[in-house]
């Protein structure tokens, strides 16, 4: 499968769908790196593309597109477009492959958590691809919070979800009212977020002065920000502030600070119940 111990460097005639990390060029890992250094040809968006450029010099590189091989492409392209890119991209992928290439299809953050570049995966699967993971938003945003996010007073869970399981016309089993009925920490990854409706359903679960917090930009030393509010505040927080696309939203007793005071029954108390910013505010870090 590999030609190093490690599994580092690319097999002739291998595909692989590489993370190049999330925020700054350096949250790439080694083996990524390593990886990238000895592929043959690329396929990645622009905006990993235009950070990686020093690694990429020489390669040919080629467009990703955006949900490929998944009706995401279909969203904001006619169906003609994204068949003429699915036929081009299948064929520049296997005459490479055929010809002993390697070649990486890049993604930012975690391929297989609302990665854009999954349906590629499915697409060659015949060929056995191989993923190299990366640094998540959901990482990043972690640290720049900087507290451990599963050891709430009430919740030691965290669902990951997507701010469109709120919308009406969704038809899963996990709808946003539904997965708040746990009052677990709740990390949602926000593309094309309706907050009020967001917050709508949350609040018939968590209560008003449940913590909020909206980290943006994770990962990029220069930009992240970490915004606190509570269920009750964030509407008029973002009202003030609108956050960019890249921004996550945190919603539970994720901020508590506990302590477990080793009662018979094993209860916490949660120490910053009386101390914790409950109202509108923001720290940038
Ligand atoms: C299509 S998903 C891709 C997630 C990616 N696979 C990951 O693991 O980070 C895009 C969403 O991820 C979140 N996101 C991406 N980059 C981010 C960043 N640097 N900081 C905070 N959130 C980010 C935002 O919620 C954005 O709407």
């Amino acid at each position: 499968m590999s030609d190093s111990p490690e599994g580092a460097a690319p097999a002739r005639g291998r595909l692989f769908l590489i993370s190049v990390g999330v925020g700054d060029p350096d949250n790439i890992t080694l083996r990524a790196h390593k990886t990238l250094a000895q592929t043959d040809v690329v396929f990645c968006m622009s905006r990993v593309r235009n950070r990686f450029a020093d690694l990429l010099a020489g390669k040919p590189v080629h467009e990703a597109g955006h949900g490929l091989f998944t009706p995401l492409a279909r969203r904001d392209a006619s169906d003609a477009e994204v068949d003429a890119m699915e036929g081009q991209t299948r064929q520049t992928i296997r005459k490479a492959l055929a010809e002993g290439k390697t070649v990486a299809i890049l993604d930012y953050g975690d391929p297989c958590l609302y990665g854009p570049q999954a349906g590629y995966l499915h697409e060659f699967r015949d060929l056995d691809p191989v993923v190299i993971p990366g640094v998540s938003s959901f990482n990043a945003a972690n640290a720049a919070l900087a507290t451990n996010i599963a050891d709430g007073a009430h919740s030691r869970s965290v669902l990951l979800t997507v701010a469109r399981n709120a919308d009406a016309a969704y038809r899963g089993d996990d709808r946003l009212d539904k997965l708040a009925e746990t009052r677990s920490t709740m990390v949602i990854f926000t593309m094309g977020i309706d907050l009020p409706r967001v917050v709508e359903q949350l609040s018939r679960h968590y209560p008003a002065n449940t913590d909020v917090a909206l980290v943006c930009h994770a990962g990029e030393i220069e930009r992240q920000s970490v915004q606190r509010a509570t269920l009750a505040t964030v509407l008029e927080l973002v009202g003030k502030n609108p956050p960019p696309f890249e921004h996550l939203l945190y919603i539970g007793d994720f901020a508590s600070t506990t302590r477990d005071v080793g009662t018979p029954q094993g209860q916490k108390i949660c120490l910053s119940d009386t101390t914790r910013a409950s109202t509108l505010g923001s720290a940038t870090r």
